[in-house]
C-alpha cells in the first residue's frame, strides 16, 4: 500500500463507513489475487520497429505501405479524416464510431516520395510516410502538423521459443529512437509507444476530463477511467472519463488526434519551445505508451470549428438533452425523504426561484440498491413526481452499474437468470465493494446484456423518472489498496470478441449510456432520452452528456470544474457541467456564488453536495447570496432559447456550448493561453470570476467589438481589458453584431441584437425549440446591419426577422468603446 492508497483508504472509509472499509480490503485482496493468477507474467518480449520500407500498394482512399517488419494502412476519408493503422488494425470494430467506418475519399492519390517514402495526397491534408516509418501530417500547403515516429512494439515471445527478449539492434533507421529486431507482426496484447511531434508554438487540449487543463501543461496523463476516491482538486489524474482524443492548436493549424485503443495508456506531453529568432525550435512532442490494443489513429484536420464537426461525423451527433434539462437542477444527496425533496422545491417556489429537476441519489434506494425505492421514506414516488411534475419540476434518478449480489434481490436474481454479470477468468461472478456492500456487474459489452439492463429503466419511469445520472461506473470497486475497479483479468464479451477489463475498462461507462440510451429509446420512443454519466469515453455525446464529478470545495476545485468542461467539449461531449458549490466541502457563501454564477452560463446547472458537505441551497448562503443568485437563474432563463438553439448546434456541428475564447482565432496566442474565460456560442464570452475578493477582472478580448451586457459599454478588441466584476454578478461580454435568441417578457422567443461596430455586419443563429421529441427544427439564419442610422436584423434571405427585435450597444447606452 503506497502513500496514495492511504489517502484514498482514510477518505474512503468517511465515505462508506467501518463495516464497508472491511469488505473493501477483502475486495481489494481477491482482486489481487485474481489478476495474479490469471494475468499472464509479462515474460519475454521482444522490441521490434517498422524497418526499411520495401513496397506500397494503392488502395481505396491511401494505400498500404509495407516495411521490413510492420505494414501501414492509410486512409482518408472522404470528409478529410485520416485513418493510420499498423499491422492490418482497421478502423473497426470501435467503441468511438458512430456506425459504419466513413467512406473514403476515392481521388487520394498514393506516390513515392523522395529518399524511399510515401505520400498520400489528398484535398485537405498530405500524408507524407517516411522510409523508416515515420508518418507526417500536413496541410495541402505542405506546414507540418504533427510527425509521428515509427512506433515501438514489445511482441510477447512464446514460451521456448529462442533467443529471449530484444531491445536494441540495428537497422531501424535514424528516426526510430529506439530499434528493434524480432519477428513480423504484432498481437492486439503487444505494448507500443509512439511519439510524435507537433510545433514549437503548439498547445494540447483535450484527452477527455483534466483537472488542471484546459491547456495540458507537460506532464504525464493517464489513460484510465478513475474514481480518485472522496473529491479531487487541479492536478488529480487521472479521473473518471478519459480518452485518446487529443485536440492541438498551433500557427500552422488546428488538428485532433485519436488514438483508437481504450486499453490503459499513459501521455507524457512537453510543449515546445521556439528558438526566438535563432531558427533553433524544439517542437512539443507527446509520448503515448499503451498496454495494449491495435496500434491505430485518426487524424483530422482544419479549423477547430471544422475539426469538431469531423469528430462529430465520425463518433456520432451529441444527444441533445430536453428543454427542462437546459434549466438550473438540484441534486441532493440525502434529501431526507419525500417531504424533504416537498421543502426543497417549496423553498424555491416560495422565493420565486426557477427550478427545473431535482435529482435523487442513492439514499432514496432501498439499501442502496439500484432499481428499488426506499418505501418508508418515499411511500408513494410516483406520486411524488406528479406533484412535483405539476409545478415545472422533472425527477432525476442516479443509476449505479453495481448490483448487490443477494439472492432474493429481483434485478440481481434477474440478471444472473440471463448470466448478465461479469465473470474471472474461472468462470465465476466477479465481486466488488460499492454503497451497496458486496455486488455484480454487469457486463455491459454484451449486447445481450444491455438489452436486458435498457429494459430495467422501465421501472424507473414507472416511478416518474424523467432523467437519469449514471454514476459510479469507471467501474468503481471500492479498495483499500490497489486500484478501485474491477480485476483486469475479469472476462468481458467485448460484442462477442471475448476479452478482458483491460481492454473493457475504459469503456465500460461508454456501454452502460448506450445500454441505458438503447432501451429508453424503446421503452419511450416518443421522447429524446435524457442522461449524464461520470465516466465514459470517445464517441460517449451519443448517448448522452457528464458531469465533474466529486470536484472538491475550494477555489482550485471552481477553477477545474472549468477545465473539465472545455477540455470536454473539446473531444466531442458537449453537455457537462460541475457540482455547483463543489462536492466535499462548505463553500464561503462567496464561493457558493462565484460557483453559481459560472454553473449558470454551462450547459449543465446543478447544485450538488456529498452527504456531509452541507446545502446547497441559494437560500443557504445569507440574503445578498440569494439574491445574486436569484439573478443569475432569472438570466439562465431569459438566456434559454440560447441554450436551446446551442444544444442543436452541437448536435449538427459538433461546436461545444461552452468554447475555449481561441474558438473562432486559434492563431492568437495569447487567446490560446487564456484559461479563465470561455465563449459560450458564437455570441457571448463570459468571464467568471475564479479567485476570492475580486471585484474586477481582466479579460482577453478576441477581435472585434465586444460589449459588457451589463452596462453596454463597448470595448474593441483584441486585447486584454478590465471589467467590473461586483458580487453581483460575473462579467459576461456579447459580440458586437450578435443576434441570439431570448425568452421575453411574455415568455415568447425574441432576438437580442447587440449593435455591430461602425460599418461592420454581424448575425446569429436560432433553432427554435421542437419539443422534447425528435422533431428536428430548421436553422434559422439572420444578419445584423447599419442602415440610415439604425441596426437593421432581418433572415438572411432578406425577409423580416419575424421575432420581436431588441437593439443593445447603441450609442449612449453605455458611453461608447473604451479601452482595447
Ligand atoms: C459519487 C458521485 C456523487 C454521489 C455519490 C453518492 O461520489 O460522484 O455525485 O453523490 O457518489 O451516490
Amino acid at each position: 500500500m503506497d502513500g496514495r492508497d492511504l489517502v484514498r483508504s482514510v477518505r474512503m472509509v468517511r465515505a462508506v463507513g467501518a463495516a464497508q472499509g472491511l469488505r473493501s480490503v477483502r475486495a481489494a485482496w481477491r482482486r489481487s489475487r485474481a489478476d495474479a493468477r490469471a494475468l499472464p507474467r509479462r515474460g519475454a518480449e521482444r522490441a521490434r520497429v517498422p524497418g526499411e520500407a520495401c513496397g506500397a500498394e494503392p488502395l481505396p482512399g491511401g494505400g498500404v505501405i509495407r516495411f521490413a517488419r510492420a505494414s501501414l494502412r492509410v486512409r482518408v476519408a472522404a470528409g478529410g479524416a485520416v485513418f493510420c493503422g499498423w499491422d492490418g488494425a482497421g478502423p473497426e470494430p470501435s467503441y468511438a464510431l458512430a456506425g459504419a467506418c466513413p467512406e473514403v475519399d476515392p481521388r487520394v492519390v498514393l506516390e513515392p516520395d523522395t529518399g524511399g517514402g510515401w505520400r498520400i495526397v489528398s484535398e485537405r491534408v498530405l500524408v507524407v510516410v517516411s522510409r523508416y516509418g515515420a508518418v507526417e501530417v500536413r496541410t495541402p500547403g505542405g506546414a507540418m502538423l504533427r510527425r509521428e515516429l515509427p512506433p515501438r512494439w514489445w511482441d510477447r515471445v512464446a514460451e521456448g521459443a529462442a533467443g529471449g527478449p530484444v531491445d536494441g539492434g540495428g537497422g531501424a533507421g535514424p528516426e526510430a529512437g529506439a530499434d528493434g529486431g524480432g519477428p513480423c507482426g504484432g498481437a492486439a496484447g503487444s505494448r507500443w509507444v509512439q511519439r510524435s511531434e507537433v510545433a514549437a508554438d503548439a498547445r494540447f487540449f483535450g484527452l477527455g476530463g483534466r483537472s488542471g487543463g484546459p491547456r495540458l501543461r507537460d506532464g504525464v496523463y493517464r489513460l484510465w477511467n478513475t474514481d480518485p476516491g472522496g473529491a479531487f482538486r487541479p492536478g488529480d489524474d487521472p479521473l473518471y472519463l478519459t480518452m485518446p482524443v487529443q485536440l492541438v492548436v498551433a500557427d500552422a493549424g488546428t488538428h485532433l488526434v485519436f488514438h483508437d485503443s481504450s486499453w490503459d495508456g499513459r501521455v507524457l506531453l512537453r510543449e515546445g519551445a521556439e528558438g526566438a529568432g535563432s531558427g533553433h525550435d524544439r517542437p512539443g512532442t507527446c509520448e503515448l505508451r499503451m498496454d495494449g490494443g491495435p496500434l491505430r489513429y485518426w487524424v483530422l484536420a482544419g479549423t477547430p470549428a471544422r475539426v469538431l464537426a469531423g469528430w462529430t461525423a465520425l463518433t456520432g451527433a451529441a444527444a441533445v438533452p430536453p428543454r427542462w434539462a437546459l434549466g438550473y437542477q438540484h441534486a441532493r444527496w440525502g434529501f431526507g425523504g419525500a417531504d424533504g425533496v416537498r421543502r426543497v422545491v417549496a423553498g424555491y417556489r416560495e422565493r420565486g426561484l426557477p427550478l427545473s429537476a431535482v435529482h435523487l441519489d442513492i439514499d432514496h434506494y432501498d439499501g442502496h440498491r439500484v432499481f428499488t425505492v426506499d418505501r418508508a421514506e418515499y411511500p408513494d414516488l410516483p406520486g411524488l413526481a406528479r406533484e412535483l411534475g405539476d409545478a415545472g419540476v422533472r425527477l432525476v434518478s442516479i443509476v449505479d452499474p453495481a448490483v448487490k449480489a443477494e439472492p432474493g434481490n429481483a434485478v440481481y436474481d434477474g440478471g444472473a437468470a440471463v448470466d448478465a454479470f461479469v465473470r474471472d477468468a474461472r468462470g465465476r461472478e466477479v465481486r466488488g465493494v460499492v454503497w451497496a456492500g458486496e455486488s455484480a456487474y454487469p457486463d455491459f459489452t454484451d449486447a445481450r446484456v444491455r438489452k436486458w439492463w435498457g429494459a430495467l429503466y422501465a421501472e424507473r419511469l414507472a416511478q416518474g423518472f424523467a432523467g437519469f445520472w449514471h454514476d459510479m461506473n469507471e467501474p468503481v470497486s471500492f479498495a483499500a489498496f490497489g486500484e478501485p475497479t474491477l480485476p483486469r483479468s475479469a472476462r468481458h464479451d467485448l460484442e462477442g470478441r471475448g476479452g478482458d477489463h483491460r481492454e473493457a475498462h475504459n469503456v465500460y461507462g461508454l456501454a452502460m449510456a448506450r445500454a441505458a440510451y438503447e432501451g429508453l429509446c424503446e421503452l419511450r420512443p416518443g421522447e429524446r432520452p435524457f442522461l449524464f454519466s461520470r465516466s465514459g469515453w470517445a464517441g460517449m455525446q451519443r448517448y448522452g452528456g457528464t458531469w465533474s464529478g466529486d470536484v472538491a470545495t475550494g477555489w482550485p476545485g471552481l477553477r477545474a470544474s472549468l477545465s473539465l468542461v472545455i477540455g470536454l467539449g473539446l473531444c466531442g461531449v458537449p453537455y457537462s457541467g460541475p457540482d455547483v458549490g463543489g462536492f466535499s466541502g462548505v463553500p464561503s457563501p462567496e464561493l457558493y456564488l462565484r460557483w453559481f454564477q459560472l454553473g449558470a452560463y454551462l450547459p449543465l446547472f446543478r447544485t450538488h453536495s456529498a452527504l456531509w458537505a452541507g446545502r446547497r441551497e441559494p437560500w443557504a448562503f445569507g440574503p445578498e447570496v440569494l439574491e445574486h443568485a436569484r439573478a443569475a437563474l432569472r438570466e439562465r432563463a431569459r438566456l434559454l432559447p440560447y441554450f436551446l438553439t446551442l444544444a442543436q448546434l452541437a448536435r449538427l456541428s459538433g461546436a461545444p456550448y461552452a468554447r475555449p475564447v481561441w474558438w473562432g482565432a486559434p492563431r492568437d496566442r495569447a487567446l490560446r493561453d487564456c484559461e479563465d474565460a470561455f465563449l459560450l456560442g458564437d455570441a457571448l464570452l463570459v468571464a467568471p470570476v475564479l479567485e476570492a475578493g475580486a471585484v474586477r477582472r481582466a479579460v482577453r478580448l478576441p477581435r472585434g467589438r465586444w460589449y459588457d451586457t451589463a452596462t453596454g459599454r463597448a470595448y474593441d478588441g483584441p486585447g486584454r481589458v478590465w471589467v467590473e466584476a461586483p458580487l453581483s454578478r460575473i462579467p459576461v461580454l456579447a459580440r458586437g453584431g450578435a443576434v441570439l435568441p431570448v425568452a421575453g417578457a411574455d415568455g415568447g422567443t425574441e432576438l437580442e441584437v447587440w449593435a455591430p461596430a461602425a460599418g461592420r455586419t454581424g448575425g446569429g443563429v436560432v433553432v427554435p425549440d421542437g419539443g422534447d421529441g425528435w422533431r428536428r427544427p430548421a436553422v434559422e439564419r439572420f444578419t445584423s446591419r447599419w442602415e440610415g442610422g439604425r441596426v437593421v436584423v432581418e433572415r438572411r434571405d432578406g425577409s423580416p426577422a419575424g421575432y420581436p427585435v431588441r437593439v443593445r450597444g447603441l450609442p449612449g447606452e453605455g458611453g461608447g468603446a473604451a479601452g482595447g
